[in-house]
């Protein structure tokens, strides 16, 4: 067990053992992977479960009935009841593979927002938002006739909540789409104030997951969103798998989303009705070895425990914010550590992030640059670009403290 007994400490050292990716030197020096809100690494459990599925239990699911079929059925059932307990979600019926929280967002955009948007109603993001939940709602909008409006910042890039009736007006909202963690400032959404006013209202609220689900214990029961949507490939499972929350008496009403096989119950020569839930939303074969792969993501990390992952990221935001503060020619954004998870975005004066990101390659130290599919918040914050250090339960501060060296060498190179 990775959790030292005397605490809810994780111990990374430990963890950083189950993770191949250390063992590979770039330059003779271990990769500093500070890149994990795009895609974390993997560790070993969650590939070796991968391969026994492949090895041992590969067929088509929900179609044989000889044995092996079966057994790979079993897997992928059970994987969709690990996401079920991930997400305390009521009933397992309510839990849809997707391939990712991109894919579960289109889904309700299109299912539910082209049948129940029309002129007149509105929709509601953030200036947050990533474009993945920002663009289907946008789009969709526009299809139906809909008003499309966003729900300002603050100073440090959080939700101003006192906008909220101001920002409706008298209009009906129909739908608030809020990421529960934002990608670039690591922002944690009060979620629930934003879900008890939107219900009070009658509207719906989507939460995108995508950056929530990896770092923090969710609970759909209590966290007041009607869909839920979030990527496995972000909490060290493999990429191509990821899960749709919403609730059961919403998922019934709606139309399907993709069409084809699996997703029917009956096939007539004119018409054709749709199969039970989560099926009608699957249609096609199921991303199979995905979906185990990524239930033992679950069980990795739920076995290291998420308070844990939590506190850990918290350390790391902590030790990352000082050490960026203490440097005057770098500007970070963002709310102060107790509110946001382990991600950071800066600028370094004078420098454009993507030189800043090439030299920190050259010392093996990796970090994003660029706008993070967050258009509007980069035009918020007035920059083109940030870069961007995002820690996950396999970082040490020893990797921040190299980040933090490769900004002086960058500074010196170009400024
Ligand atoms: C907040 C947020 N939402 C949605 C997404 C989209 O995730 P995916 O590309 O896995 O669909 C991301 C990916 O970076 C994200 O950070």
């Amino acid at each position: 067990m990775a959790v030292t007994a005397d605490s809810q400490r994780l111990d990374a050292q430990r963890i950083r053992a189950d993770f191949p990716y250390l063992e590979e030197l770039q330059d003779g020096k271990t990769l500093a992977y500070l890149d994990s809100a795009a895609s974390t690494q993997k560790p070993r459990q969650v590939l070796d479960a991968m391969t026994r599925f492949y090895e041992t239990s590969y067929a088509n699911v929900h179609r044989g009935v000889y044995r092996l079929a079966e057994r790979a059925t079993e897997e992928l059932e059970s994987a969709r009841e690990k996401v079920c307990a991930l997400l305390n979600a009521p009933s397992a019926r309510e839990v849809v593979f997707v391939r990712n929280a991109t894919e579960g967002i289109n889904l309700v955009a299109y299912s539910w927002g082209l049948n129940e948007l029309g002129p007149g109603d509105v929709v509601l993001v953030t200036e947050l938002e990533h474009h993945s939940n920002f663009v289907p709602w946008q789009y969709v909008a526009a299809r139906t006739g809909a008003a499309f409006r966003m729900l300002p910042l603050g100073e440090h890039g959080e939700l101003r909540l006192d906008l909220l009736d101001e920002v409706a007006g008298s209009d009906t909202v129909k739908v608030v789409a809020v990421g529960l963690t934002s990608n670039s400032l690591g922002t944690n959404n009060p979620v629930e104030q934003l879900a008890a006013w939107a219900h009070e209202r009658g509207a719906i609220v989507v939460g995108d997951a995508a950056q929530a689900a990896p770092h923090r214990a969710l609970d759909v029961q209590t966290i007041g969103c009607d869909f839920v949507a979030l990527s496995g490939h972000k909490m060290c499972g493999p990429s191509g798998a990821g899960a749709l929350w919403g609730r059961a008496e919403l998922l019934e009403r709606m139309e399907p989303f993709l069409l084809g096989g699996h997703m029917i119950r009956s096939v007539g020569d004119e018409t054709t009705t749709w199969g039970a839930l989560p099926h009608k939303f699957e249609a096609g074969t199921a991303p199979m070895a995905e979906a185990v792969g990524f239930g033992a993501a679950i069980d990795y990390l739920s076995a290291i425990g998420f308070d844990a992952i939590e506190q850990h990221e918290h350390e790391l935001v902590t030790h990352a914010l000082g050490a960026l503060g203490e440097l005057p020619w770098v500007t970070t954004y963002g709310p102060p550590p107790e509110r946001r998870a382990g991600i950071v975005s800066f600028n370094v004066d004078g420098v454009h992030p993507h030189d800043v990101a090439q030299i920190l390659d050259m010392e093996a130290v990796a970090i994003r640059a660029g706008h993070h599919c967050c258009q509007p918040l980069m035009r918020k914050l007035g920059v083109v670009a940030t870069n961007r250090a995002s820690f996950y339960l396999y970082t040490i501060p020893d990797e921040i403290d190299r980040l933090v060296a490769g900004l002086h060498r960058a500074r010196h190179v170009f400024a």
